[in-house]
Parts: structure tokens; sequence; C-alpha cells
């Protein structure tokens, strides 16, 4: 879907869908239409008031009712859209909106729709931010895997076009930049979505490793791609257990996008590339194990992060690492009680082979250490644990620097993929106290989101790092299964904030 924006009056829009706001309450009087829908509804003649006196569309967000063909406007339907009361308008009554605006245009025969962005603005959040939202929102409502479907149904929407439309005011840079920002962005959770909805018989190591490799090639990007030789000449003892058990090669993908200047340290974003955990030796239940497939959304997340900044060429440089392989059980696997040699040097007794993510991912932070970053975040569907503390709404956060933290929440609530900060005391660091080895690989019950973010503290002591633990967000269960490319959004935001920072 293509998405510009231009100054354009809505009644002169000749569109084959032009998108009206509306607020709830009252009796549908004046102050309920928002500006394009005031500037259309008087080229009408009254014609939209009068619709609205009827008290045909909900006053719930999202709720929408089509017109058609009427005199006065260009437009060849209106779609009237509710933001829901206008005191209680706010950023999930907005979302609300544009998915239900979604919905509706789905199933249309337009081919083309004229969205009045400037009336969804939420007070304070400015006109740039409604932009990014607005397509995301889009974006995200449009998403469809159906590439392993014989039969593609229901037939792909006809909408091709989107026009953001600004009435009374030149459109600005700013808001141009919007519109590629959000496109680059929405292309980028798009990949880390396919990835995680692929199954793990063909999303396999070395298949996001040819990805990678093509990302590189489109985008001109430094690409790295170490084998298991590789990881046994550097030590890589962790990474190692955990392939131990796999047909599959395990890969560590190094991809690099430079869009500063060489002096400018980079971000490094880490991924878990887990690309199926049958929890190893330690076997897991088999209720709901197909999900395990989702066990790679880190590696998807980090992929799709850095497609989105050099697709925007943003002004920053950014280096994704990646550890992939597969936790598999077999003759060869690891088993409860072995003890390893971390990269670091530390040993480590992995008393569950189920606890494989941040096995892989200590290795994967020491290894980043080279590229002397500004800072490191690591991406990981890491714990059930994280699930039941904060659900599908929030990653967890952990950070050892309260600034980074900071921005990571800012950059979570700019991009609504938000994350809630908890906590990495050192009280919380003698559950992982080991009889035989330097520490243990799991902390036992309690708080196990936070004893598994204090086993990888042990492994970023030199960095300036933060943890996303998205066990609970990088995928949907239920009927609609499926990943969400979250946290691709707040990534590339946390990415574009900072440059614009440090300018
Ligand atoms: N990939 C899982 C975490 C997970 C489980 C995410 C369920 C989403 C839903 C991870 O590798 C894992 O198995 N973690 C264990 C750790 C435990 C053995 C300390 C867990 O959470 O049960
Ligand atoms: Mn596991
Ligand atoms: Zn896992």
């Amino acid at each position: 879907m293509e998405f510009s924006i231009r100054a354009l009056a809505p009644e002169k829009a000749k569109t084959g869908c032009l998108v009206l706001a509306v607020h709830a309450g009252g009796n549908a009087g004046g102050n309920n239409l928002l500006r394009a829908a005031q500037a259309a509804d008087k080229a009408a003649a009254g014609a939209l008031r009068r619709v609205l006196a009827q008290g045909d569309l909900a006053g719930k967000a999202g709720a929408t009712l089509l017109l058609q063909k009427i005199p006065g406007l260009a437009a060849e339907r209106v779609l009237l859209v509710s933001l829901g009361e206008r005191k209680e308008f706010s950023v999930a009554q907005f979302r609300e909106a544009v998915r239900g605006t979604a919905a509706a245009l789905k199933g249309l025969g337009a081919r083309d729709a004229v969205f009045p962005v400037a009336d969804f603005a939420v007070g304070g959040r400015g006109l740039p931010w409604a932009v990014r939202h607005v397509i995301s929102g889009m974006r995200e409502s449009f998403y469809r895997f159906d590439q392993l479907k014989t039969q593609k149904k229901p037939a792909a929407p006809a909408l091709a076009a989107v026009t953001l439309a600004i009435t009374g005011a030149p459109v600005t840079l700013q808001a141009q930049a919007a519109v590629r920002e959000a496109v680059a962005t929405a292309d980028g959770a798009d990949l880390a979505r396919t990835l995680g909805n692929l199954p793990p018989n063909l999303c396999t190591p070395s298949y996001l490793a040819d990805e990678a490799r093509k990302i590189a090639k489109q985008f001109k990007l430094g690409i790295e791609v170490l084998e298991r030789k590789d990881m046994e000449k550097l030590g890589m003892g962790a990474l190692l257990a955990v392939t131990a058990g796999s047909r599959q090669p395990p890969k560590l993908i190094v991809l690099r996008y430079a869009g500063a200047a060489k002096s400018k340290k980079p971000l490094v974003l880490v991924g878990k590339g887990i690309t199926f955990d049958t929890g190893g030796i330690s076997l897991k239940g088999g209720a709901e194990m197909d999900e395990m497939k989702f066990d790679m959304s880190g590696a998807g997340s980090v992929l799709g992060a850095i497609r989105a900044l050099a697709g925007m060429r943003a002004p920053v440089n950014v280096v994704g690492v990646v550890p992939t392989c597969e936790n598999m059980p077999d003759g060869a696997a690891t088993r409860p009680g072995d003890i390893v040699t971390t990269m670091s040097g530390q040993t480590v007794e992995i008393l569950n082979t189920d606890a494989e993510g941040r096995l892989i991912l200590c290795d994967a932070l020491t290894y980043s250490e080279k590229f002397d970053p500004e800072a490191v975040v690591d991406i990981a569907t890491l714990t059930g644990a994280c699930v039941v503390a904060l659900g599908h709404v929030a990653s967890g956060l952990f950070a050892n620097d309260q600034k980074l933290a900071d921005e990571i929440l800012a950059a979570g609530d700019d991009a609504w993929d938000r994350a809630w900060q908890m906590p990495l005391w050192e009280d919380y660091q003698e559950q992982l106290r080991s009889n035989f080895a330097d520490m243990a690989n799991i902390g036992g019950r309690p708080a196990g989101s936070v004893t598994a973010a204090c086993y990888l503290a042990r492994f970023t002591r030199k960095l300036r790092w933060a943890h996303l633990d998205v066990a609970g967000t990088a995928w949907r269960s239920g009927r609609e299964k499926g990943s969400t490319g979250r946290p691709v959004p707040l990534l590339v935001r946390l990415a574009l904030r900072s440059a614009a920072r440090r300018g």
C-alpha cells in the first residue's frame, strides 16, 4: 500500500473513500464533527449532520458508518469513523479508530482513500506523531501471511493507496519525513512478523542468515556470518551447548548499518534467535509447543529494525548481533548438570536446558564488546515468567544504566510499543548460586524474569546495557495466533531519538 501526504480540501477529494472523523456524544451537534467532517458537511449542505442525527454511528472509538455518493462531495464514498467521547480521546481511542477504519476499508472496492490525518491527532502528540501512527495502524491491519495457503481467502483488499490530507496548512518537511519513517518501520515490522510466522522447518538458523544476507545486499550493509568453527575458536561454550542436540548448523549473524560518521559509536542490538525451542533434554510439555517457533522473535526484530533504519537512511550506526540455533533433545544434546565455559571465561552449570536463551545471549553479549558500543540492547522471548508478570501489553525492561532505561521507556511510549521496567537488584543474584560452577543458568521459581536478566547482567559489566523480555509481546496466541512484529517500532524510535538528541 502506498502512502502520501498533501494539502487537500476534503470536499474536493476525488477518491474511492473519504474518511471523516467524528466524536461521539451530544446530539451529533456541530462540535462533534472534526475539521474535515465540518468542511465536507458544509459542502454537502448538512447531509452528514442529518445522517448522524439518525443515530446510525455507534459512539465507541473505531465504530464506522459507510455512506455512498453524497451530493456536494467529490468522493465516491464517505466513511464516518468515531473517535469516541471527546474528553476521553487519547492514544488508545486513536488506535481503535485507525483499526476500525482499516477494517472497514479492507472490505470495500475502493482502490484509494483520503485520510484527514490532523483530525486524528492526539493532544500534545503533534502531527508527525499522528502521521506515523495512522500509517503503522493501517499497515498492521493490512498485514497478511498467506504464502503457505494454496487458496488465498479472502481475496486481497482492493485498497492500494492512502493519501493523508492536510487542510488549511502547508505540508511540513517533518510530516513528509514521518511518512518515510513510518513506511520503512512498517516494512521492518512486517519482515519481523513474517520471519516469526514462518514454520520452524523453513525458518532455520541458515534461513535467518540468508535473510540477513539479502537485506545486506539490498541496502548495501556489512554482513558477516560466524559458523560453528568460529564459535569454537572464540570459546562460545554456552552457545555451542544449546546447539549440541540439533542437526541444523548454528549461526552468529552480524549485520552492520552505518548511517552516521565512523566516529559515532554504534547501538548494538542483540536478538535471541532460537528457531525452535523444545526445551532440549529438559523437554517442554506438548501444549502449544508449536508456538516455540516464535522463539526467534528477538532475532527477527533486530533484522527488522535494521532493515527499517537502512530503508529510511537514518543517520545512525547500528550493529545487529544475532545468535541463532535450535534447542533440541538428542543423544548429543547438553544434559542438565553439564558445566560449560562461556566466551567471558565464566563457567555455568546448566541445570535446565530449557533456559537456553540466556546461554546463547551471554556469548553474543560478550562478543558485542568488540564493537565499542554506545549501548547494547538485547531482545529476547526469554521467560514465561515475564508473561505472568506483564501479560501481553508491556515488554519487560531491565537495564544497568537508568538513562538508557528512561530512553527506552520514552521510545516505547512514543511508538506505542511500550515497555515496563523491572528491578535488576543485586539481591536477586544469589538465586543463581551453583555448588559446582561460577553460576547456575536458572534461579528457581520466584522472579523468573528478573533472575534471567540477572544472569545476563553478569556478562554485560563492561557495557551500557538493557534487556527487553518480549515473551508476552512478540506474538499472539489463540485464534489470532501470529507474530506482532514488536518491538521493531520501539527499537527504531530508540535509534532515531538518540540520533536526534546527539545531533
Ligand atoms: N522461550 C522460552 C520462554 C517462553 C516460554 C516464552 C513460554 C514465551 C512463552 C524460554 O527459553 C524458556 O523456556 N524459559 C523457561 C526458563 C526456565 C526453565 C527457568 C521458562 O520460562 O519456563
Ligand atoms: Mn526454553
Ligand atoms: Zn526459549
